[in-house]
């Protein structure tokens, strides 16, 4: 027996993330600019949308211009097929047991998918067959990452096998590289001279391959060369950038709470757990309901600034102290009038004055947790209501 997690009521949950569409459709369009006329954009949504929702992720970004959804799960390729978007949807990560399941009907919805070894083929074959339609798919090859894909010296006989198997259609060669985020690393050149080389071998064998992809976020933005036929785009869609771009971003996702109370304390106050910080002055503190069971990274304790919005306006508060499991602490300073209800961001796009104080990035936290901002948006959890804006 499966048990889902029993829901709670959102209007019970002080804790919002609340997630900006408009966001999404204007990075997409942004990142859009970059591309020539032939160079289509896949906007990834796995993840749930990298936490911000996928179907909501899905139609923002389609509306910006996305004409490829991609998404792991041939679940969630199901959910997006479903939802009679108005984009072709890629899906690459499946095991056998509940690729048996699940893939005749991703097959029969006109979902791409997938193969990154020889297994998979037969897997995706036997889905087809089912299914009584071709599957149209994308050879993964494995250039230097080592996950999912094939080795340039299996592209013979993989090709081969799939120009003999009249279920399978090739319709595409693709790679994912492993550092992209660092463009003077050169394991994208290299990577992408594996590619080529597994390519033409593949073309040798199964002819001209209709479409070649590689780039992520980062090869978008700092690798021209490496846009092909398609690119796959996923964390500058929600607005933060991995690496220092000129391009327009902006975060889609902001992360808010409430004041559960406000309290005044004197100097030498220890807050939370093992006192790793005491106050160095009297000050209000202020308790959030929101902790590391939400998403925050407990490991970035002690060093965010979040924003207030009191009666008085906006004003920056320092988290202090250990992030807890349900709540963290803010100083909020010895003259502050804030009270308990006032609302809080953790991270985001307070939305106030444009020249008032900011909260906190998605980014921020990761440089606080060592991390990276694709955890800190995938990290909030369920039990953290999304609103749509
Ligand atoms: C195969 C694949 N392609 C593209 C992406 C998008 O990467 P990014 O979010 O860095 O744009 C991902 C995400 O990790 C991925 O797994």
């Amino acid at each position: 027996m499966t048990i889902p997690i029993p829901a709670e009521d959102p209007r019970h949950v002080p804790n919002r993330a609340v997630i900006d569409p408009s966001a999404i459709t204007e990075n997409t369009r942004a990142m859009g600019t970059l591309l020539e006329e032939q160079t289509a954009l896949m906007a990834v949504v796995k993840a749930d949308g990298y936490g911000h929702g996928m179907l909501t992720a899905a139609r923002a970004a389609i509306e910006g211009g996305a004409t490829w959804l991609g998404v792991a799960h041939p679940a969630s390729a199901l959910a997006l097929a479903r939802a009679d978007l108005d984009a072709q949807i890629l899906t690459w990560l499946f095991e056998p047991h509940t690729a048996k399941i699940v893939l005749p009907e991703v097959l029969g919805s006109g979902v791409d998918v997938s193969v990154g070894s020889p297994e998979m083929l037969a897997l995706v074959s036997a889905a087809a067959r089912e299914a009584d339609r071709r599957a149209r798919v994308h050879l993964k090859i494995d250039t230097g990452m080592g996950r999912n894909g094939v080795l340039p010296w299996q592209i013979r006989e993989i090709g081969a096998a799939m120009r003999e198997d009249d279920f399978i259609q090739v319709a595409g060669a693709w790679t994912h590289l492993t550092s992209a985020d660092d463009p003077t690393d050169p394991a994208t050149d290299q990577q992408a001279e594996l590619f080529d080389s597994a390519s033409e071998a593949l073309a040798d064998e199964v002819g001209p391959i209709p479409l070649q992809h590689i780039a992520n976020s980062a090869a978008t933005l700092t690798r021209p060369d490496l846009h092909r036929d398609l690119v796959r785009v996923g964390i500058a869609l929600y607005g933060c950038p991995p690496v220092p771009t000129d391009v327009p971003l902006r975060p889609a996702m902001t992360l808010t709470s409430r004041l559960a109370l406000v309290k005044e304390v004197g100097e030498g106050h220890s807050i939370g757990y093992g006192r790793i910080r005491t106050t160095d002055r009297p000050t209000r503190l202020g308790l959030v309901p929101i902790g590391y069971a939400d998403g925050l990274h407990r490991a970035g304790s002690d060093q965010c600034v979040l924003v207030v919005r009191t009666e008085s306006g906006d004003h920056r508060a320092p988290q202090v102290g250990r992030i807890s499991m349900d709540q963290i602490v803010i100083d909020l300073g010895p003259n502050s009038d804030a009270r308990a209800g006032d609302q809080v961001f953790v991270f985001g796009d307070a939305g106030g004055d444009p020249n008032g104080p900011a909260a906190a990035t998605a980014e921020d936290w990761a440089r606080a947790a060592g991390t990276i901002s694709y955890e800190v948006l995938t990290s909030v959890s369920g039990r953290v209501t999304r609103e749509v804006r």
